[in-house]
């Protein structure tokens, strides 16, 4: 499925979601697979190890590309890892037009946004988003950024991946508590966007949603739904002038508790 976000007469983002989405990653790459500015991939190294190799055995031009590995977890969404990227970039010998392809959960799409955003005053990026968070919030929107001293997205810009992949299988990567997190962030959707989805889940036992086989159609068109309505929302107030602020809901509290637990852990 294809997603279009118009962000202004000339501007419009592509999203495409779905088990086809390979597809779409190969014939997009056919422009920058081959040139001489280079694709470059960024990772954790959770991604690293668990989405690349079936990413790689997918999209097979990718395996030219320089992956540049971060270190995963939001404590290092930070300004000092976006440096460390812009310098990998630029020793491998990136360029105006060379391509950054972000594949990881929130805190890759992120940073690897931001550093994309703001390298050479921005460079093409692609962002393929491994978690459900990052599926139904995070990849989507254009908001980039990075923490500081933990208080979460304090600096950034709004800056639009040339498109968005959502390829479900990814789920299979993850934790329980990764997929629950998630889950919590598409609750909040259907709370504040989607009074029929509200009432289904009203309906469900989180636990059998929790432990839905994640290659299961029904988190295809899950994610799809959560997609359409934030797409809906960012094509409205894409600068959160107003009506985007409703996507906040519980971000206060929540991104409170976050940092706290974060600063904590580090203790
Ligand atoms: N995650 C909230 C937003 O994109 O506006």
């Amino acid at each position: 499925m294809k997603i279009s976000i118009k962000i202004s007469e000339n501007l419009i983002s592509r999203i495409y979601s779905g088990p086809q989405v390979f597809g779409e990653i190969n014939k997009f790459l056919w422009n920058f697979c081959g040139k001489p500015s280079g694709v470059y991939l960024l990772v954790d190294e959770n991604t690293h190890r668990f989405c690349l190799p079936k990413l790689l055995n997918e999209v097979p031009c990718l395996e030219k590309a320089e992956i540049i590995v971060t270190p995963s977890g939001e404590q290092n969404k930070d300004i000092r890892h976006v440096v460390q990227i812009w310098g990998k970039l630029m020793k491998m010998g990136a360029i105006r037009h060379s391509l950054l392809v972000n594949l990881g959960g929130g805190m890759i799409t992120d940073l690897g946004g931001f550093a994309a955003a703001t390298f050479k005053r921005g460079i093409p990026f692609i962002h393929i988003p491994t978690t459900l968070m990052g599926m139904t919030d995070a990849a989507i929107g254009g908001k980039t950024g990075v923490n500081i001293d933990l208080v979460k997205n304090q600096a950034g810009v709004y800056s639009n991946p040339e498109a968005v992949f959502i390829h479900p299988g990814f789920l299979e990567t993850l934790k329980p508590d990764q997929m629950m997190s998630g889950l919590a962030e598409m609750i909040k959707y259907a709370l504040i966007l989607d009074a029929p989805l509200w009432k289904k889940f009203l309906k469900m036992d989180f636990r059998t949603l929790r432990d839905l086989q994640k290659e299961d159609p029904q988190w295809d068109d899950l994610i799809c739904r959560l997609v359409k309505m934030k797409a809906r929302v960012v094509s409205a107030d894409y600068r959160e002038n107003k009506y985007r602020r409703i996507l906040n809901f519980g971000h206060t509290a929540g991104h409170a508790l976050e940092s706290f637990s974060i600063s904590d852990g580090n203790k």
